[in-house]
């Protein structure tokens, strides 16, 4: 411990109310030995912080620097970026007097649908992995903290906080829990953000092999564990798996708990004060800026343009035919689709910030086409074409050389807490892009939102642009792009499929009747599922065109042979060959052909960004070490290297390679024991995943899935359910009516609001009214509850209330009265 003799001077109390917050975004202070309370805040891809005596989530945020949103900034693969990025991200932060960003997230895009695609980076761990470290390195270079998060298997947002993902270990370790490993060996974030799902039947806050014996034990994590905000079930059991801070603030009824299992010997004091030490410690980091900053501010104008520099380099061209972009300088243009004007440039939920200053595309396109002509095409969120707006649309099509439509997501796919029900556009945009497609052959569209859409009017246009959530200079930069300022330069970190029903999750994705999530494609996610199984994808992994022409050429080794552990240079030539000075991104992907273990076709294991003006040419070199080759083996219960001959695969995306190089790696691992898995587990050998069998998926678990069904004896409610399990009662319903009521009153009838609240609250776990109570309606009191709804027995109910309030007196006065000290 490094405070042991601080810690040695607190009461229980004291300690107890160190691992719980002091509100919603602060940590208790203990004043008597002069410890500051800090300030953790949103994140991830800007500041938010809700403005002096505003509770919760607050409407009123400080104003801020809003960058692109991960799922753009991933387009980037640009690790020096988003140390940029970082380091802008803790300036705020040192401004605002914020001590710990509460980002970033690297759950792993498992499915289009996800609703909070837009706040992650990738498909592919390796990318989430590089670009978060390098993002926390930036913010935590400045003495400002990071929360990485949500750990982990947190790929869903429909019923989070009390869906059981069931996940076999080889795809924890392979796909879901690698981003994390690479973060946490990299950066060391400050904290890491225990998420709110369960991991094969325990919550992730109390699950002790995930946060202590992997993140801790295995990785080295040396930081705090904190929950995600409401996600504790049960506080003592957290405290013990590893969880050391609640947040938000539960009141005193947890600090109770805590000081009571101590006291029973149900919470240790080397666990209590080990969790202690480690709140002290990021206390500690955060007090050189605490101190030093009064009158720190960040450069507004510097920020302004990083962020348009990251918007630049996050677009991606996906389709360029007949070179029709850039945009000649003497076109007639015509920009169609309200998007133009009024971007979606970032999500809804803990993420959404007071940006600085916003720019739209349209604005600044015309300051290269004064005479660009404008069409609204359809109304934001709405889904119903518009025919007045149709045939306007048409008209100005007609009129112009060429046609760019701005399209994109409605306001609620981009939605924490919500999935998207569909990967389409909105009915109204389709339209727009067909009935402009009727009268004019150059057409250019540009795609804005989280994640990817089905785009069945592809082979119609010309080109597609896409931009995900550019953050406040998306538009400047898309204009730039489209003018030809800049060469794109983007490249996709997911693949786009051509359409939901082509995705591996595709019959999994959403939690079953009985909140479970079998995550039944194991580790063939995004590209690694689509090659394997010879899924055509409309634009793969990797992919991203530019104005100009990269070769590859000269690929060397700095060895042939190799074993596990040694490392492997690997070098080749990049030359633009092309008129505009630009960007590539170097992608290496390792192939191990003759396998027994089943494997996808390949994986991404080595990318760099590359700088070149016209004609330059550059050698890049990318270093491998063993985990290029590795593989998680259930069976032996390590990470293995299988003995034998791998193809080394450089290119411009997954499935543009342009040249490639055997080598062979020689390992004694134990690997070679492994029996040949196509005998047993065959749909997956063969990548057939919509065949795969309840026991070739319990043979990847290791346990049958019979341990997830619900006891169909006592199908009643328990303070586990949520509000949304209640609706079925006739009470539940009263309330139902009630709450909706309220809201819409509430909202003034903006149904979005109305949903994303009703939402909210509705999946909350009864048990935890009591925490978010700050323990004014105790767990008893819950109990009464539940069972009158179980029973709809007032008497008896009233009973079970009466004894939840005479225990919320009981809790609380030992603990003001000094009885802990
Ligand atoms: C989100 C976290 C966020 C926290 C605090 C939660 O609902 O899942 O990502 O950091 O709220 O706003």
């Amino acid at each position: 411990m490094k405070y042991k003799k601080w810690v040695s001077m607190l009461t229980i109390r004291e300690k107890a109310l160190m691992l719980t917050g002091k509100d919603f975004w602060h940590l208790n202070a203990i004043k008597r030995i002069g410890l500051p309370s800090i300030m953790l805040t949103d994140g991830p891809h800007g500041l938010r912080k809700t403005k002096k005596k505003e509770e919760g989530l607050g409407s009123y945020t400080v104003k801020s620097t809003c960058f692109p949103t991960a799922s753009a900034l991933a387009c980037t693969w640009d690790r020096e970026l988003m140390r940029e990025i970082g380091t802008a991200l803790a300036e705020e932060c040192m401004q605002e007097k914020v001590s710990i960003l509460l980002g970033p997230g690297v759950n792993i895009k498992r499915s289009p649908l996800c609703g909070r695609n837009f706040e992650y980076f990738s498909e592919d761990p390796l990318v989430a992995g590089e670009l978060a470290a390098e993002l926390i390195n930036g913010v935590q270079e400045k003495n400002v903290g990071t929360s990485l998060k949500h750990f982990a298997a947190n790929s869903t947002e429909s019923r989070r906080m009390k869906c059981n993902s069931i996940v076999d270990e080889r795809a924890m370790r392979e796909i879901y829990l690698r981003a994390f490993e690479i973060a946490v060996k990299k950066a060391q974030p400050w904290t890491v953000m225990s998420a709110y799902n369960k991991i094969n039947g325990t919550y992730c806050t109390e699950n002790a092999h995930l946060q202590n014996h992997i993140l801790r034990e295995e990785w080295g994590f040396n930081g705090a564990v904190i929950s995600d905000w409401m996600a504790v079930n049960d506080r003592v059991k957290a405290l013990n798996a590893g969880l050391d801070i609640e947040m938000p603030s539960s009141g005193y009824s947890n600090v109770y708990k805590i000081a009571k299992a101590y006291r029973n010997n149900v919470v240790s004091p080397e666990t209590l004060d080990t969790s202690v030490d480690r709140v002290m410690d990021i206390i500690h980091k955060s007090e050189p800026n605490l101190i030093k900053t009064n009158n720190f501010e960040y450069d507004k104008k510097a920020h302004h343009s990083l962020a348009k520099k990251a918007a630049e380099k996050s677009i991606v061209l996906l389709k360029n035919d007949e070179n029709i972009l850039p945009l000649k300088s003497d076109a007639k243009v015509a920009v169609v689709g309200s998007l133009a004007k009024e971007p979606i440039y970032q999500g809804f939920g803990s993420s959404r910030l007071n940006p600085n200053k916003v720019e739209n595309a349209y604005d600044c396109l015309l300051d290269s086409f004064p005479d660009l002509v404008y069409a609204k095409g359809y109304s934001k969120n709405a889904n119903t074409p518009d025919k007045a707006l149709l045939e306007q649309a048409q008209t100005a099509a007609k009129n112009s050389d060429v046609v760019v439509i701005f399209v994109g997501s409605c306001d609620s796919d981009v939605c924490e807490g919500f999935d998207r029900v569909d990967m389409r556009l909105s009915n109204a945009q389709t339209a727009v892009i067909k009935a402009v497609c009727n009268v004019n052959r150059n057409v250019i569209v540009v795609v804005t939102g989280g994640s990817c859409v089905e785009m069945p009017w592809n082979t119609k246009v010309k080109a597609i642009v896409q931009t995900y959530l550019l953050g406040e200079s998306g538009g400047a930069a898309i204009a730039d792009v489209l003018c030809g300022k800049i060469s794109p330069s983007g490249k996709l970190a997911e693949t786009f499929p051509f359409s939901f029903e082509d995705t591996p999750a595709k019959d999994y994705y959403a939690p079953d009747e009985d909140d479970n999530l079998q995550y039944r494609e194991s580790i063939l996610v995004g590209y690694r599922y689509y090659e394997k199984a010879k899924v055509p994808v409309m634009f793969p992994f990797g992919h991203g065109l530019s104005y100009t022409r990269f070769n590859y050429t000269d690929l060397e080794v700095s060895a042939r042979s190799i074993s596990a552990d040694d490392k492997l240079d690997v070098f080749v030539t990049v030359e633009n060959a092309g008129y505009y000075d630009a960007e590539e991104i170097v992608q290496l992907y390792i192939v191990k052909g003759d396998t027994k273990v089943f494997r996808p076709e390949k994986e991404l294991k080595g990318f760099e960004r590359v700088e070149l003006r016209a004609g330059e040419k550059k050698e890049v070199k990318i270093t491998l070490d063993r985990s290029a080759f590795e593989y998680y083996s259930t069976r032996i219960g390590n990470w293995c290297v299988e003995d034998g001959i791998y193809s080394v695969y450089v290119g411009s995306s997954s499935a543009d390679i342009r040249i490639a190089i055997d080598i062979a790696v020689n390992s004694s691992d134990g690997a070679t024991r492994e029996v040949s898995y196509g005998d047993y587990i065959p749909s997956y050998f063969n990548a057939n995943v919509a065949q795969a069998t309840d026991e070739e998926f319990e043979t990847l678990l290791g346990f049958s899935l019979d341990s997830f069904k619900p006891n169909q004896e006592t199908d009643r409610l328990t303070s586990d359910d949520t509000l949304l399990d209640t609706i079925g009662t006739p009470l539940g319903a009263k309330i139902e009516n009630i709450i909706k009521n309220k809201l819409h009153d509430m909202f003034s009838g903006d149904e979005i609001m109305e949903k994303l609240v009703f939402d909210s609250i509705y999946n909350i776990p009864l048990k935890r009214f009591s925490a978010i109570s700050k323990g004014v309606i105790s767990e008893d009191m819950v109990d009464g509850f539940v069972y009158l709804l179980n029973s709809g027995d007032k008497k008896r109910s009233i009973g079970i209330i009466a004894k939840g309030i005479t225990g919320v007196i009981k809790n609380i006065v030992p603990l003001v009265s000094g009885y802990f000290e």
